[in-house]
């Protein structure tokens, strides 16, 4: 069974998404975190940004292991500085990289051949996994999403205005949205949930009982 949950940036889409696959004894596949690792690559490698095929050459090579709880590029351990506001700030040149954005749905596929998964992005349930048999589009407001931001952030001791996190989120989710490939766009079929005002667990909740529904 695949389970898709798309939805913008700062829905808290990541944690819940492997909280679930937990419960469900499902494997789990964060996108965003592949699309990350691609841009650490490229500030490792001090790319030139508008140099769209050396990305799509990195994408080619690289190796993303996210079987476990931890995300490896090449090898090395990169869970926390994927996180980073440097490097969320240049996870555009991946998305919108075409030939990324292949590169990177192939690895997708591939990881879900023959397992039970919950997978988290942006284009799970419209592009990668059509045929999905559980499609959720987990969302919260703006502000909310900010908010949420704002504290992740300070917790790994990067402090950033509400204000310029808000600015940041909204460029990011009119990208998101208006890319031409795989863009942020609820799935005709794919149930909404708003998580406003709501729980950790009460978002866990709901989202279990949305999965037994397509059981
Ligand atoms: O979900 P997360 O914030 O980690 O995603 C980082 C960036 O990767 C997003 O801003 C989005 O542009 C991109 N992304 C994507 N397609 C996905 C997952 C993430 O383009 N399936």
């Amino acid at each position: 069974m695949i389970v898709t949950i798309d939805g913008p940036a700062g829905a808290g889409k990541s944690s819940i998404s492997r909280r679930l696959a937990d419960q469900l004894g499902f494997a789990f596949l964060d996108t965003g975190a592949m699309y990350r690792a691609i841009a650490l690559k490229g500030l490792q490698a001090g790319i030139n940004w508008g140099d769209a095929e050396q990305l799509v050459a990195y994408a080619r090579e690289a190796t993303i292991d996210l079987s476990g709880a931890k995300v490896f590029l090449n090898g090395e351990d990169v869970s926390h500085e994927i996180r980073s506001q440097q490097v969320t700030q240049h996870t555009r040149y991946a998305a919108n990289n075409v030939g990324v954005r292949e590169e990177l749905v192939r690895l997708q596929r591939e990881f879900a051949v023959g397992k039970d998964v919950v997978t988290e992005g942006r284009d799970q349930g419209t592009v990668v996994f059509p045929n999905a048999e559980c499609k959720i589009f987990l969302t919260a407001t703006p502000e909310e999403r900010a908010r949420r931001r704002v504290t992740d952030l300070a917790a790994r001791g990067e402090t950033v205005s509400f204000e310029e996190i808000l600015q940041q989120q909204t460029r990011r989710d009119e990208e998101d949205s208006q890319r031409d490939v795989g863009p942020l766009k609820k799935a005709e079929d794919a149930q909404e949930l708003l998580t406003d005002k709501m729980t950790e667990d009460e978002v866990l909740h709901a989202l279990i009982e949305i999965v037994r529904g397509c059981q």
